[in-house]
């Protein structure tokens, strides 16, 4: 049977921004994302099982429709007409869960885009990206990649200049914020400040990194909620290594500091994982699709 290999790359947000809570129980965002160096390994294999199967190295990741993995490929082969074709799906993954750095959805787009190369592109990117957002909010930016302003749910795209170079160390406390609890104590807090979108959009066009990393910031992390303390304590030591910016991605918990591309990133690295399980350092992946 034929087997093929897809990378799903994490995403970090440079700026994250909550515009407006919706009737539907969503909320409108305006956030620019990166996809990072950080990566699952997928393998995927036709089978003449009739189920779409996925089998992972982390034995909590479940293999049925709960994983968005699943739910990508079923949903791709129902829009190729190939309902009921038998498929394994092989998660050897890197991305920390519950980190806010889109792990499931970067699974997930990867299966889109291995699904639609081995059936020969039956799918436009566009139509990838509108059956992605069926998905999960985040799956159609993991499908695209690059730097994306992401309006909407986070599935409307705009693709912005790739950020200049630069060096990410990223670090994942040891518990997991959910998302739609985060959402819920960010109703109630309400926001006092939100990004400068514009501001990180007209420096990228210009391709100057500073000023990207002075303006990073994440709503999220107003919230009232103790973990974030720990979140503090981890920009602070990013800070204090050298990062000329320091934000929690997403709803977290993983914490992350964009430095120059010459910097020295082993302090940072070495600092935090005293405390910390996962510290690792990455760079910026370009557009997939
Ligand atoms: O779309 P997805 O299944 O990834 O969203 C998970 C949960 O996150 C939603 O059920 C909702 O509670 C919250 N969410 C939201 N607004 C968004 C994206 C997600 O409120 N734009």
């Amino acid at each position: 049977m034929e087997q093929i290999r897809e990378k799903a790359y994490a995403k970090l947000n440079i700026s994250l921004d909550v515009t407006e809570r919706r009737a539907d129980g969503y909320h409108d965002m305006c956030m620019v994302m990166q996809t990072i160096s950080i990566c699952d390994e997928l393998e995927l294999e036709l089978t003449d099982t009739g189920r779409v199967q996925v089998k992972s190295n982390f034995s909590f990741i479940p293999g049925d429709e709960r994983n968005l993995a699943a739910k990508a490929a079923l949903a791709f082969l129902e829009a190729a007409g190939k309902q009921g074709q038998g498929l394994l799906v092989t998660l050897n993954k890197s991305i920390p869960v519950g980190a806010g750095m889109a792990g499931g959805s970067a699974d997930a787009a990867a299966v889109l885009r291995a699904l639609n190369r081995l059936y020969g592109a039956p799918l436009s990117p566009e139509e990838l990206e509108t059956l992605a957002a069926r998905v999960g909010s985040d799956v159609p930016f993991c499908v695209r990649g690059g730097t994306v302003l992401a309006t909407g749910r986070g599935e409307k795209l705009e693709s912005l200049p790739a950020l200049p170079p630069c060096r990410f160390v990223v670090c994942k406390p040891d518990f997991s914020i959910s998302t739609p609890e985060l959402f819920r104590k960010l109703d109630q807090t309400g926001l006092r400040c939100h990004p400068d979108t514009a501001g990180i959009v007209a420096a990228l066009q210009a391709g100057e990194l500073e000023p990207i990393a002075r303006r990073m910031y994440n709503v999220f992390e107003e919230v009232d909620d103790r973990r974030l303390r720990t979140v503090k304590e981890i920009k602070g030591v990013l800070l204090d290594c050298g990062a000329l910016g320091a934000i929690m991605t997403g709803t977290g918990s993983a914490v992350f500091g964009v430095f120059r591309p010459d910097a020295d990133c082993a302090p940072a690295l070495a600092a935090l994982r005293r405390d910390y399980g996962f510290c690792r350092e990455a760079v910026g992946v370009e557009r997939l699709l």
